[in-house]
């Protein structure tokens, strides 16, 4: 694993997006998997920065997302569908039919899950882009669960839910339930860029960098997948010793 340590949260950002600028620059009909949350919005950000100074185009990009609450319509202010068109996809070109994320009010969640694990093998992402929960999740693939999993459904952990419920306005509010890629699929794809920032994610990388490989902290598994860049900061990185 690369891993790369700089001081703060914007500095994160600015590597970040150099790494997805120069995947898009390589291959301008890339596939990028891409996540919500707090940590990419200095990425997203400077994404759409780049592509208003005409840096990048993402024309003929194509997205897929990591996951989607249950129960929330893509029209929701919370959904995540709805996070990703505010935060980067109305702000840059990339076409709306060749963005992609799993359909939180689908009836039929098997069918569902069926119909994104089937996507994701069609457009192998080139590409993706990761947070980690402060116990160690990435998607929502909580601890335990399978290193072999694909998309499925999950009960949010409640350190998940509690971490979550910052952005509704009741913590009644926080879905339950989400749709996530896998740990499989997240694993299929040829290059894994994770991010990190803050004090409260020293744990999570700890155990994603030096910890045993184990389904109790999940990013752990990315020990396994020969072309990981870790991007963090120095808070997020203060348990990981001198050494890297
Ligand atoms: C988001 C996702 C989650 C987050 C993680 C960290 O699509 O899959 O795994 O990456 O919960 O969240 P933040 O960035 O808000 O700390």
């Amino acid at each position: 694993m690369e891993i790369v340590v700089v001081e703060n949260y914007d500095e994160m950002s600015d590597v970040a997006c150099s790494v997805v600028e120069e995947t898009v620059k390589r291959n301008p009909a890339c596939v990028l998997g891409l996540a919500t949350g707090s940590t990419p919005l200095g990425l997203y950000e400077r994404m759409v920065r780049g592509y208003r100074e005409g840096k990048v185009s993402y024309k003929n990009v194509k997205a897929v997302n990591l996951d989607e609450y249950i129960g929330l319509p893509s029209s929701h202010p919370q959904s995540y569908a709805f996070f990703m068109r505010e935060h980067l996809f109305s702000q840059i070109d990339i076409l709306p039919e060749n963005t992609h994320i799993e359909n939180g009010m689908a009836t039929d969640e098997k069918a569902e899950c069926a119909r994104y694990n089937a996507l994701l093998d069609s457009m192998p992402r080139d590409l993706q882009v990761l947070g980690i929960g402060s116990n160690g999740h990435i998607a929502f693939n909580e601890p335990f669960t399978p290193f072999g999993s694909e998309t499925h459904t999950v009960a949010l952990a409640e350190s998940t839910v509690k971490d979550n419920s910052r952005l509704f306005e009741r913590i009644e509010d926080v879905p339950r339930r989400a749709f996530t890629m896998g740990l499989k699929n997240i694993m299929d794809a040829r290059r894994i860029l994770i991010l990190a920032s803050g004090a409260n994610k020293a744990n999570a990388v700890y155990g994603l960098v030096k910890g045993e490989v184990t389904t109790a902290l999940p990013a752990s598994i990315l020990q396994k997948h020969g072309n990981v860049v870790l991007v963090c900061d120095r808070a997020a990185a203060q348990k990981l010793g001198d050494g890297v």
